[in-house]
């Protein structure tokens, strides 16, 4: 039954490979290149084929993978450029960044993109990267308590003059921006622990999360949902998949099979101790990454366990299965992504869109 499904068609967004090594920790062999020839190329590309929103990443040192790295704003901008219609979502972290730089550059790049800029407030998982550039690494729950002030102070600076706010971690008193943004850009939000849904459900506009089965999705939206709707708050869900899209189901799996023949062990081992223990160290036990199986990491976001592996029917059922369980955006990867995005949004898009008007006619029918 649907949970919360929204009459608004499904959207989508993919991944920048803005880091090296693309999505998968393995060593099978990617067409997809990190660089900024082949981003503005797949950014083209993806509006074409029908895609809203693109998602930078940001990491500041070398991990289980990602040797190298373009930092997540800059080629935000970038790609906003090349583009005319995709929404760039640029990864932006507390500690690193402050607000009022923050609110600084992206109100200037939503000037000069008109309006097609927005960010995702991630809140760190990798403590290695934070001691590395002599950051602070605060415990699980203060980080998101950071992150909530982070936003709190962006909107506040977005939306007022003489802004004031005294909180733990930033303090403004009579501060104003000019010029403000003239679109409120989005503020997207990643995690999936207690403290990540609950800041969701208080202040963000998107909740992001890791991939999982539609019923384990289903859950974590009613909880969302519930607590947001207490709060009087509104908020969106965007889901992670890592897509396999081939003419047959046997191809498909193969792929997968191949990424995970090709996965580095120990690579993957050491990501799955670094994340467990970031997720782990959530009070409740219930954040990202918190169940992953081996297989599961060798996908940073559990995008396998979304299961979009199969035929462009396959596929486009699982899309709408999601959508019933409450979800409004498919946030995706692929292995070599220029062909990928194109094939999805040929064969893929399509589906989605004809399955969404069967259900409106019946629903209208009925
Ligand atoms: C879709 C998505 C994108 C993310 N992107 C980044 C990123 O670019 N850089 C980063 O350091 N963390 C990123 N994160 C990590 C989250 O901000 C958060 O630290 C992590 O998911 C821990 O979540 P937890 O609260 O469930 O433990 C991302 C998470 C999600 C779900």
């Amino acid at each position: 039954m649907s949970l919360r499904a929204s009459s608004e068609p499904i959207r989508f967004a993919y991944w920048v490979p803005n880091v090296s090594g693309g999505l998968v920790i393995s060593k099978v062999p990617q067409r997809t290149s990190w660089d900024a020839a082949y981003n503005r190329k797949l950014a083209q590309i993806a509006e074409e084929a029908g895609f809203d929103y693109a998602l930078t990443q940001i990491r500041f040192t070398a991990g289980y993978g990602a040797e190298y790295q373009h930092e997540s704003v800059a080629f935000s901008h970038a790609l906003a450029a090349a583009t005319t219609r995709l929404t760039v979502i640029a990864a932006i972290l507390p500690g690193p960044w402050n607000p009022t730089l923050a609110a600084k550059q992206i109100a200037t790049i939503s000037e000069l993109t008109e309006g097609r800029i927005a960010i995702n407030l991630v809140s760190g998982w990798f403590s290695g990267e934070f001691r590395a550039i002599g950051e602070p690494w605060l415990d699980h729950d203060e980080r998101y308590r950071r992150s909530e002030e982070f936003l709190r102070s962006l909107r506040g600076i977005w939306t007022q003059d003489n802004f004031t706010f005294r909180g733990d971690f930033y303090r403004y008193t009579n501060y104003t921006l000019k010029p403000k943004p003239e679109r409120l850009p989005e503020i997207f939000q990643g995690g999936s622990s207690r403290a990540a849904r609950d800041m969701a459900a208080r202040v963000s506009d998107w909740y992001f999360t890791n991939g999982n089965t539609p019923e384990g999705i289903k859950a974590q939206v009613a909880d969302l949902q519930a607590k947001a709707r207490e709060n009087g708050h509104s908020v969106k869900v965007g889901v992670n998949a890592f897509v396999i899209a081939r003419e047959t189901e046997e191809e498909a799996r193969a792929v997968l099979q191949e990424i995970i023949d090709h996965a580095d062990p120990d690579a993957v081992k050491a990501f799955g101790h670094e994340v467990k223990n970031a997720g782990k160290a959530s009070p409740e036990g219930e954040g990202n990454w918190a169940k992953s199986t081996f297989e599961d990491l060798v996908q940073y976001n559990d995008g396998f366990k979304t299961n979009l592996i199969g035929t462009p029917d396959q596929i486009a059922e699982r899309i709408v299965a999601l959508k019933d369980a409450g979800v409004d955006l498919a946030l995706l990867a692929f292995l070599h992504f220029q062909e990928e995005v194109k094939y999805f949004g040929d064969e893929v898009i399509p589906r989605v869109r004809a399955l969404e008007a069967a259900r409106a006619e019946r629903a209208e029918a009925a």
